[in-house]
């Protein structure tokens, strides 16, 4: 059988981590793709030099040219301009927005039939200009950013309880920002309602504070985080290419579900060999849905910026 090839587009802070997981976890052979000129190459020379000492014999190539990411199965797009500190995520939108549209017109060149993960910021409508610009089914085009804000509230909660954070299972809903949503109703601590175990108080600044998370990180390093996004999207691609039928929640195009149409928004959902399997809907209170339905009007905001960029969606 053929190994999966993993192509990363984008070879910085991110693309590194995720290609040293997936390497590590033998997901399949990995191609770091920048047009940073000896990045990619020498990352992947010192990557494929931790094959000896951890054991993997996943080859780690890297490139200039998009020629070598043909026949992919999994794209993961990082590629653009990390967020610096006091800029929101939506700062990035014209920069980033040309990259990743860029990006997308060769990843489908050379890989037509690709899954691609979106992670280049602001998540939610970077993943909106890949699917249109890929003109792929919803299914193989969608983001990461609910593994990684549930990661972030979830590493909170068990230091707050002094549990392992293996224990704690969570899932939020909305956009990849200030407007998502957290459902401490489905949150549970080795399947005990987290609400019983701590006060209402400090779970709402719990809540607020991954909220903020990735603001705080860039406050404190000057540049955003890369060690917990990169190990949530290898979570994703590992899901994919094992066919794991994973419930994550994932940044995915709605088509009626919850109620919103044609809007990115995270929603949890079962990942495996076809990408989005299924999106799930869960039955949310009047609350619940009212701040889901508002972080997707937050959302839309900004994809109808891109939306009026012709050069963008063109
Ligand atoms: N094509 C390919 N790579 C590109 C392009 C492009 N058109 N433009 C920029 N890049 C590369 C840069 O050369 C750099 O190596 O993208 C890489 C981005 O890496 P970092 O600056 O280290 O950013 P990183 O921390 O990896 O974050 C990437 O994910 O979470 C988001 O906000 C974050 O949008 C940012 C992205």
């Amino acid at each position: 059988m053929a190994r999966k090839k993993i192509a990363l587009i984008g070879a910085g802070n991110i693309g590194g981590t995720l290609a040293h997981l997936a390497a590590q976890k033998e997901l399949g052979d990995v191609v770091l793709f920048d047009i940073a000129e000896g990045i990619p190459q020498g990352k992947a020379l010192d990557l494929s030099q931790c094959g000896p000492v951890q054991g993997f014999d996943a080859k780690v190539t890297g490139t200039n040219n998009y020629k070598d990411i043909a026949g992919a199965d999994v794209i993961i797009v990082t590629a653009g301009v990390p967020r610096k500190p006091g800029m929101s995520r939506d700062d990035l939108i014209a920069t980033n927005a040309n990259i990743v549209k860029s990006v997308t017109e060769n990843v489908i060149k050379h890989s037509p039939d690709c899954i691609i993960i979106v992670v280049s910021n602001p998540l939610d409508v970077m993943t909106y200009c890949a699917f249109l610009n890929s003109k792929f089914p919803a299914q193989r085009v969608f983001g990461m950013a609910g593994i990684l804000d549930t990661a972030r509230y979830r590493a909170f909660l068990a230091t707050e309880l002094g549990v392992s954070p293996k224990d704690i299972q969570a899932v939020l809903m909305g956009g990849h920002g200030d407007t998502m949503v957290p459902l401490p109703r489905y949150t549970t601590v080795g399947g005990i309602p987290v609400t019983e175990l701590i006060d209402k108080e400090k779970l709402d600044a719990i809540v607020e504070r991954t909220k903020k998370g990735g603001g705080e990180i860039v406050n404190l390093l000057g540049t955003s985080a890369w060690y917990a996004p990169g190990t949530a999207a290898a979570q994703m691609v590992e899901a994919i290419v094992r066919d794991q039928k994973r419930v994550f929640p994932v940044c995915a195009w709605l088509q009626g579900e919850y109620g919103l149409n044609d809007v990115y928004l995270g929603v949890p959902v079962i990942l495996g060999r076809n990408g989005i399997e299924k999106i799930i809907e869960l039955k949310l209170t009047k609350e619940e849905m009212e701040l889901t339905h508002a972080s997707a009007k937050a959302v839309k905001e900004v994809m109808d910026v891109l939306d009026n960029m012709n050069s963008v969606t063109a």
